[in-house]
């Protein structure tokens, strides 16, 4: 009885295996919509929904460069400096929030944002549906997906959203240990492992992301410094308790987004790390703790999107030309 007792949880160890870790392998999504992708997908290459006719998602979420432009802070319409560093989009439906300051609900909520930001893509939404509505290629697409009708922002960003869920990262060496492949990580690798989560990382950074899942204090222990006049949540709530308060970032693929923090005042990993235990955590780690934990973080880089560039309609006659050196949108378009 007692063996039969023994064998029964041993055949459910790899399940037990994944419930005891805080962070869990990341799945490709299922259920999504391939004719909403593919819009999606061209949509968010295409810079025609920015004023300039040069600005794209892709130029500040570059899918070559793990989804960030690696600039301490983005640049924008007419060469505008931003305000805040560039998160990933890789991964970014894992997200409790969009934003920083998790100030927009979803993807979908998301996506309208920097089409009319002025500092970014500097277009607006009746402009951008213009462009789209007088490409012949595009109205195709979105009679497919939407049914017959005009074209609205609403569905423009609804494909957005449906493409960036498809920006998974799976398979990366940890996720092939968590899944059980022991040899997967070296034993510096799982050391470092060992010390984010009895130091505490792991208390925010955490779930099938590693992160995105809550909204924290940048110094909970230790005031942060910097030049940046972002508040956080307190920019949007006016709450003092606010003050600070960013999104806990995903940790996937932490290694191709330099620089870090919403500053981006980390130039390195290393940086980063011997921040966060200070100013999240009281503490200090050696070098060689300290290189255990970064070299725990690489090992979260996973497969990145692989897909043939997307071929974009091409404009029609009547499709407003580009406007790369004007403040805003001319008046008559
Ligand atoms: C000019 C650069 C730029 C362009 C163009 C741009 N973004 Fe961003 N994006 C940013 C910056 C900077 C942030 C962070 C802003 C903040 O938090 O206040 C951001 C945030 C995001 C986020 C939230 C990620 C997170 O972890 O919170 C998503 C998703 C996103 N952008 C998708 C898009 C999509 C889709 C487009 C095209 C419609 C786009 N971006 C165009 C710079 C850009
Ligand atoms: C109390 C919650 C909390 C704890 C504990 C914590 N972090 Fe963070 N972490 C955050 C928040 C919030 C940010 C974003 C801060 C900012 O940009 O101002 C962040 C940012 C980071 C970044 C930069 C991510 C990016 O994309 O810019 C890294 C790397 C990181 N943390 C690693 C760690 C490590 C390693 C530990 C343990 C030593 C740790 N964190 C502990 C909340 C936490």
């Amino acid at each position: 009885m007692k063996r039969s007792v023994l064998l029964l949880l041993m055949a459910l160890l790899p399940a037990a295996v994944f419930a005891e870790e805080s962070i869990q392998p990341i799945e490709r999504p299922k259920h999504l919509d391939a004719a909403k992708v593919e819009l999606g997908k061209q949509l968010f290459f295409d810079a025609r929904l920015s004023l300039s006719g040069w600005i794209s998602c892709n130029s500040c979420h570059n899918l070559s460069r793990g989804g960030t432009d690696n600039l301490v802070s983005s640049i924008g319409h007419g060469w505008a400096q931003g305000p805040i560093n560039a998160p990933t989009v890789l991964n970014s439906g894992y997200n409790v929030a969009q934003f920083w300051d998790g100030r927009a609900a979803d993807l979908k909520a998301q996506a309208g944002g920097p089409i009319a930001n002025p500092g970014e893509m500097a277009s607006t939404h009746e402009l951008a549906v213009t462009v789209l509505q007088t490409i012949p290629g595009y109205v195709k697409q979105f009679e497919k997906v939407y049914g017959k009708g005009p074209v609205t922002i609403d569905h423009a960003t609804d494909a957005i959203a449906e493409f960036e869920r498809t920006l998974v990262t799976p398979d990366s060496r940890f996720d092939l240990w968590l899944k059980g492949d022991k040899r997967a990580l070296t034993a510096q690798e799982l050391a470092g492992y060992e010390l984010f989560k009895v130091t505490g990382c792991i208390g925010c950074h955490n779930g099938p992301a590693v992160g995105g899942g809550t909204l924290q204090r940048m110094g909970s222990f230790n005031p942060y410094k910097t030049n940046n006049p972002s508040l956080g949540v307190a920019g949007i709530s006016g709450q003092s308790s606010d003050r600070f308060r960013f999104k806990v970032p995903i940790l996937r693929n932490i290694e191709l987004t330099a620089p870090y923090f919403h500053d981006g005042a980390a130039k390195t990993l290393e940086e980063a790390v011997d921040t966060m235990v200070w100013v999240q955590l009281n503490r200090h780690f050696t070098t060689t703790g300290r290189d255990k934990v970064v070299a725990f973080l690489k090992t979260l880089t996973g497969k990145q999107p692989d897909f043939a560039l997307p071929q974009l309609p091409p404009s029609g006659p009547d499709t407003p030309a580009p406007q790369p050196f004007a403040d805003k949108p001319f008046a008559d378009n």
